[in-house]
């Protein structure tokens, strides 16, 4: 089939370079001249595994193309995909003003009948919006349909999830607009649900908010685990036995970021209070990840009392592993409170560190390796479970002043840390101390929580 994509960030590359590999024509349009060029030339504007191969080789077969110019890709398109971003306004609401140009510049540039296919993550009733502006501003000659059809990729995973999800969710007015759309995907081999406009916008919104209240759940429950001398893995665990509850997004840590979650959260909330619905489990939820950033903080302060002047190494920037992604990481939060503290912060990412250079305060280190982050620190902590971070040489930690590590994402197992001389933190878990005391004597303590 012939297919348009408009807007090559995050969603509209995946689904292009997706769309591509499973048969299909795709022209992705992106107005940003310097991410086009680059694309054309096989550089990827986001680190994602697994894309840039797959890019280049529908580039190369000939099924993916990209351009800055909407009549050119628009042209003898059966449908248009809308992947431009909904950043959040100040309020929390998505602001939809991008959508709302697209919408118009299809109207007005469509030369024959086509769906719209609304890939953005857009609130409830936007769809609805998005078709009357297309009715208001297209020839009457040809017919426009507007369909709902949200993804639901994670980053660093979203090549595989695209070809291994669980779910793709189709919202349609009419039963032809929804088979097309259907026969399209069909090559996915996912199952397929094909529901009303209304109900697959909300999907998106509620599943988002859902995994969200996981996250802040197991992370007050990880909280009490603390105090009650309980180990917070092993009540996940435990729990996710139950199908009914699962066993995923049970991990505590220092809560959840990206460019989903917070926005998505937030955006429901409005979408609630538009209709006169206070949804209060959610606000718990959002207050909930805001007061769990700051719990490395807070270890860190019971440990110091004042960290003027103490040099903290961050392992790990963005918001989680496999992107270099920082939107929303608590790395960002962390970080600005340390310095407003006083502390002198060195930094450390994998990927991230340089769009972590634009976003953090520029009196932090920014550091090429895990080496150059903690010699010399009075504490680490882990703030993004990388796997180099979660399998480092434990005897580094040999080259701290003092040999504190937090693990803001428990990365790392009690039983490969003991052996070490350490002292060790985690979320909801017993912290190890093992360390040599004045008279040489080795105190180790483990099962001790706070
Ligand atoms: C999420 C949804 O999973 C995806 O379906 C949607 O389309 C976009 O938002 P993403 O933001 O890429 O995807 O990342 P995800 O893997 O879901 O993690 C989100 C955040 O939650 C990360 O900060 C992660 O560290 C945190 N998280 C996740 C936890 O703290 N604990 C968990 O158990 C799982």
């Amino acid at each position: 089939m012939e297919l348009a994509v408009v807007g090559a960030g995050y969603v509209g590359l995946v689904t292009s370079v997706c769309l591509s590999e499973i048969g299909h024509h795709v022209t992705c349009i992106e107005l940003d001249k310097s991410k086009v060029d680059k694309l054309k030339k096989g550089i990827s504007p986001i680190y994602e595994p697994g894309l840039t191969e797959l890019m280049m080789k529908n580039v190369n077969l000939g099924r993916l193309s990209f351009t800055t110019n909407y009549l050119e890709g628009f042209k003898n398109k059966d449908v248009i995909y809308i992947a431009v971003g909904t950043p959040e306004n100040e309020d929390g609401s998505a602001n939809l003003s991008y959508v709302d140009d697209v919408a118009k510049i299809i109207a007005k540039n469509v030369k024959r009948d086509a769906i719209v296919v609304t890939k953005s993550t857009v609130p409830v009733g936007t769809n609805n919006r998005i078709q009357t502006i297309i009715n208001n501003h297209k020839p009457s000659y040809i017919s426009i349909e507007v369909v709902s059809n949200p993804e639901f990729l994670r980053e660093g995973s979203a090549i595989y999830d695209s070809f291994h999800g669980d779910r793709i969710v189709i919202g349609a007015n009419s039963e032809k607009a929804a088979k097309l759309i259907e026969e399209i995907n069909k090559p996915f081999n996912i199952p397929i649900y094909i529901t009303g406009i209304r109900s697959a916008e909300m999907i998106k919104y509620a599943s988002n908010a859902f995994l969200a209240t996981k996250i802040s759940f197991i992370n007050e429950i990880a909280n009490i685990c603390e105090r009650v001398d309980a180990d917070v893995e092993q009540v996940a665990y435990g729990m996710g036995l139950d199908h009914r509850i699962g066993s995923h997004f049970l991990n505590a840590g220092i809560g959840y970021g990206g460019s989903c979650f917070p926005k998505d959260t937030k955006a429901l909330i409005q979408i609630a209070g538009n209709v006169a619905y206070d949804f209060e489990l959610l606000q718990g939820v959002v207050n909930v990840n805001k007061k769990q950033q700051r719990i490395l903080l807070d270890k860190l302060y019971d440990r110091f009392g004042n960290l003027k002047g103490k040099k903290i190494a961050l392992l790990g920037l963005a918001f989680k592993p496999n992107t270099d992604d920082m939107r929303e990481a608590p790395s960002i939060s962390i970080s600005s409170e340390l310095v407003k503290a006083g502390a002198i912060v060195y930094a450390y990412d994998p990927i991230a560190i340089d769009n972590a250079k634009q976003i953090l305060d520029s009196s932090i280190h920014f550091v090429y390796n895990i080496e150059q982050a903690i010699g010399g620190a009075d504490a680490a902590l882990i703030l993004t479970e990388w796997d180099e971070i979660k399998n480092m040489d434990f005897n580094l930690i040999n080259t701290m002043k003092y040999p504190l590590l937090i693990d803001g994402r428990n990365c790392i197992k009690l039983k490969d840390i003991k052996p070490y001389q350490i002292e060790y933190h985690s979320i909801g878990r017993s912290s190890v101390k093992n360390i040599k005391s004045n008279n040489s004597e080795v105190v180790c303590q483990v099962g001790e929580s706070k």
